[in-house]
């Protein structure tokens, strides 16, 4: 059962998609002050759990943290941070009542979980406009599934979008991306898409191709697909400004581009240097940017994503006249060891609160402080590209996502998870966020394998790769001046080959597995307690997880580890794919047991009475031989396969196919 109550005037967010009637009162958990702003206080007991957040930090079970909904341009995520790119304000408190929270609201809103007092759970904003949603059920799973039903379908790519890709910030030149195909097809390491970096553009400016590089780009899309590569661009939220750049002219004439208060375009440092904000939240002017992605649609391209759109800011000239006039300040005082103040002074130059407190998006006529709306930007640049796709291409899937996010662009496209780092905690990190995102609509997800930030190592590298086998989007990235991370640089590439050649072999099971969880409301990737609610063991396990209905993943995530601690909650069969192409399978009863997982094998545990189909191994995702599939795990079972052409769009629910 839902309930929602409306405070004060929330802003439409369109999150929600189904209709419901507001309720009288106050909800009948925890206790609500509407004095300053919003708060919600609810006194936990010991053995609560707490679940949601989508794309946060730290565990599966949020308890003792402070999380901060407020999309934020975080390049370091480190255990201290309180916000990532996402805002999903949404949870669930499992224990002596179990509920379910959505709080739409766009502003920032803050989630105190155990935190400030051990056992209270409080949420408070600054203003008391919102609507709240109280979600009750059976279980935290079948809340999620009653959350997951009134904000509608999760977004749906594209078949060849579930194949791997290789991704590099610092890719420029045609030779550099033929450089890549040729290093993985000549060692037969599978790949299905090229991501392009900045540099592709023309100066950094959004819907534009460098023009020396790629003279006719067209035909370099098409000798990239003749090796069934796609080629898939990244987007910025910020349009360069230069005189005679059509976008920028056109955005400044029609007034679709973010305003100060004095009705002049906001201003903001990007990758192209200054450049303005689209206003993302006027529809006219989403309608416009989004029939920008057509210019690349023409050329073949069927795949973006779209970055930068927190929206992050490397400076203002507001802020540079801050910084001069401190500087300036400081030097006619001659203060003594200035070093630390100064750092400081520096760094908040980018993604400054001041700064976003001096914009205006247009909404029905009425200016709106993009502060107070901050959450919804990225949300809506990917929508503009979501619906402008449905005309540019009618009744084809596109590739889409996105670094920022809010709850309802899960309708529109995926999320990556941003900047991380080469780091093994990061291996968990990732795996940590998978189910919540899940919780949130985010199915299409993953995050850089490898390590964006930080030189990785063959073995970290390896490691995430077979936690990558899992996840929708399987993309290695890097960012610039971070040693070579393409699988072929390594040696024995024969491990790579194999490690991803097991996502293929998996393909056809992974794919049906996200498609039915995509048509009916479901999760692809669920914490064990939701299954085995009854199971206090269960509850504890943070690196694990069900994945569709038939398996577990048990990633290892650490260095030089032969292997892992796993914990079971019934028998199952313990698979491992084998680097000379075997599977080998045994069966594993209930409870604590270690396995041995070399460096170059794919662990995977099938679950009691359940079996899976694989293929053979298969370069590309048009490749996959469906003839070859065969079944493993428990021969007994059933297995439900769900399969489609993998390019047209799907409207029909799950049960018609
Ligand atoms: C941002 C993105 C990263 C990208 C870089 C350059 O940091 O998160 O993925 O490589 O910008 O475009």
């Amino acid at each position: 059962m839902i309930q929602k109550y409306v405070f004060g005037h929330p802003f439409e967010t369109d999150a929600v998609v189904e209709k419901i009637s507001p309720s009288e009162g106050m909800p009948a958990y925890g206790k609500i002050v509407l004095d300053n702003g919003f708060s919600f206080a609810y006194e936990m007991n010991e053995e609560d759990i707490v679940y949601g957040l989508g794309e946060a930090n730290r565990g599966i079970n949020k308890r003792g943290y402070l999380y901060i909904s407020n999309c934020t341009d975080e390049p370091n995520h480190t255990e201290n941070k309180h916000s990532l790119y996402g805002a999903h304000n949404f949870l669930v408190v499992s224990g002596k009542q179990t509920f379910g929270l959505f709080l739409d609201y766009p502003g920032t809103m803050k989630f105190d979980i155990g935190y400030t007092e051990q056992n209270l759970l409080q949420i408070q904003c600054d203003d008391a406009d919102l609507d709240f949603y109280v979600i009750e059920g059976k279980s935290p799973y079948d809340i999620v599934k009653q959350f997951r039903k009134i904000i509608g379908t999760s977004y749906i790519p594209p078949k060849f979008a579930f194949g791997f890709g290789q991704s590099r910030w610092g890719y420029r030149t045609a030779e550099d991306f033929r450089n890549v195909v040729r290093g993985y097809r000549e060692n037969h390491i599978p790949m299905d898409m090229l991501y392009m970096d900045i540099d592709y553009m023309d100066h950094y400016k959004d819907f534009t191709v460098n023009e020396e590089e790629f003279p006719d780009f067209k035909a370099f899309v098409d000798e990239m697909k003749e090796q069934k590569i796609h080629l898939i661009p990244i987007i910025d939220a910020g349009v360069k400004i230069e005189d005679g750049y059509d976008i920028c002219e056109e955005g400044k004439e029609k007034g679709y581009f973010c305003k100060r208060e004095d009705g002049s375009d906001f201003v903001a440092e990007v990758w192209p240097g200054w450049t303005h904000f689209p206003d993302m939240l006027n529809p006219e002017a989403r309608k416009w940017f989004g029939e920008k992605y057509g210019r690349l649609i023409s050329k073949g391209i069927d795949g973006f994503w779209n970055d930068m759109n927190e929206p992050a800011m490397f400076s203002t000239p507001e802020g540079v006249a801050r910084l001069k006039n401190y500087l300036k300040e400081f030097l006619e005082e001659e203060k003594e060891a200035p070093g630390f103040r100064l750092g400081d002074e520096v760094r908040s130059l980018a993604n400054n609160a001041e700064d976003y407190r001096s914009f205006y998006h247009q909404v029905d006529g009425k200016a709106v402080r993009h502060d107070k709306v901050h959450n919804l930007y990225g949300f809506n640049m990917t929508r503009a590209a979501g619906e402008a796709f449905r005309e540019l291409a009618p009744g084809k899937r596109i590739l889409m996502f996105s670094r920022a996010s809010y709850i309802g662009m899960h309708r529109y496209g995926g999320v990556w998870m941003g900047d991380n780092h080469s780091w093994w905690s990061h291996i968990l990190l990732n795996l940590k966020m998978l189910p919540s995102l899940n919780m949130c609509g985010f199915l299409y997800t993953g995050a850089d394998l490898g390590g964006f930030n930080a030189d990785t190592s063959r073995d970290l590298l390896l490691r995430w790769l077979a936690l990558g086998v899992f996840t929708p989007l399987m993309r290695d990235h890097a960012a610039l001046g971070t040693r070579d991370q393409e699988c072929y640089r390594f040696s024995n590439v024969e491990d790579f080959r194999h490690v991803i050649g097991v996502r293929y072999r998996l393909l056809p099971y992974l794919y049906s597995e996200y498609m039915k969880a995509a048509l009916r409301d479901d999760m692809l990737f669920r914490p064990l307690a939701f299954d085995f609610p009854e199971d206090p063991m269960a509850a504890q396990v943070e690196d694990q997880l069900f994945l569709g209905k038939e398996i577990m993943i048990a990633p290892v995530y650490t260095q030089n580890a032969k292997g892992r601690y796993v914990y079971l909650p019934e028998e199952m069969k313990f698979v491992k794919f084998l680097p000379d192409g075997s599977i080998l399978q045994g069966t594993l009863e209930r409870g604590h047991h270690y396995v041995n997982i070399a460096l170059n094998e794919v662990p995977l545990f099938i679950r009691k009475g359940k079996k899976i189909p694989v293929v053979e191994p298969a370069e590309c995702v048009d490749d996959i031989q469906m003839e070859s599939m065969e079944m493993i795990g428990y021969q007994e079972g059933e297995y439900e396969l769900y399969d489609d052409d993998g390019v047209s769009t799907v409207a029909k629910t799950v049960e018609e196919f």
